[in-house]
């Protein structure tokens, strides 16, 4: 299984036939990894909306479509293999992508002004823990740090450990807890930010 990742801004941009039906395609899919991980109920509009937003960003993880292969996975958590490659250059621009392509995993933000916002970050089940979520988020801050942005922000419910943990890792600092923020549950959210 080869791991790719795919701007979906960029992809989008000038829209043709086959990336309007490939974006279709991607966004059914984030909404079927996102009602399996999530407590926090976006419906479809809402990613198209997102998409369509100024200053949104989305990376998208996809694979091939071959089975996974234990050496991949090896790589992936020993930090070797594509994780020590990737890069702005391993961002494709949707040429490997079709629709028997299955999409792994995708992170969700946007920017105002020097600010940039955190929406979703989701990893399928089968492929959580093994490094891909941080190399999201790697390559995220890597894009944006030369880009005037100097603060990252996001909400995570206090309950999630395993996104706590990531944010953490990646030098995130909690700065407020906000009451019954979530509709589900009324879960308090932890807010967290990171200086660039
Ligand atoms: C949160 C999420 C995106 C993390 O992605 P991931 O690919 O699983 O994360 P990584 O493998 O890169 O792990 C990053 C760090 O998270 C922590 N972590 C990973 N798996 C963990 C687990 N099972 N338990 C506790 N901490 C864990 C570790 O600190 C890890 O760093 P390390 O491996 O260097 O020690 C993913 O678990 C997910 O999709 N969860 C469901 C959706 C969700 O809750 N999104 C967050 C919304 S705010």
């Amino acid at each position: 299984m080869k791991i790719n990742f795919l701007d979906l801004k960029e992809f989008t941009s000038p829209a043709s036939l086959e990336s309007k039906i490939l974006t279709k395609y991607i966004i059914e899919k984030m909404f079927d990894l996102h009602m399996q991980a999530s407590q926090t109920v976006w419906d479809k509009e809402m990613f198209d909306e997102e998409l369509k937003r100024k200053g949104s960003g989305f990376l998208i993880c996809y694979s091939d479509g071959g089975g996974s292969n234990e050496n991949d996975i090896k790589n992936i958590k020993a930090g070797g293999g594509i994780l020590q490659k990737f890069g702005a250059s391993d961002i494709d621009v949707g040429i490997k992508l079709n629709l028997q392509s299955q999409i792994i995993g995708f992170f969700i933000f946007y920017s105002v002004l020097d600010e940039m916002h955190i929406l979703d970050i989701t990893v399928v089940k089968e492929m959580q823990s093994k490094g891909i979520g941080s190399l999201m988020l790697d390559w995220t801050i890597k894009k944006y740090k030369s880009a005037d942005i100097k603060y990252f922000f996001l909400e995570v419910r206090t309950s999630n450990l395993t996104a706590i943990n990531l944010y953490k890792k990646f030098g995130f600092k909690i700065f407020m807890l906000r009451k019954n923020y979530y509709d589900y549950n009324k879960e308090d959210a932890l807010c967290m930010v990171k200086e660039l």
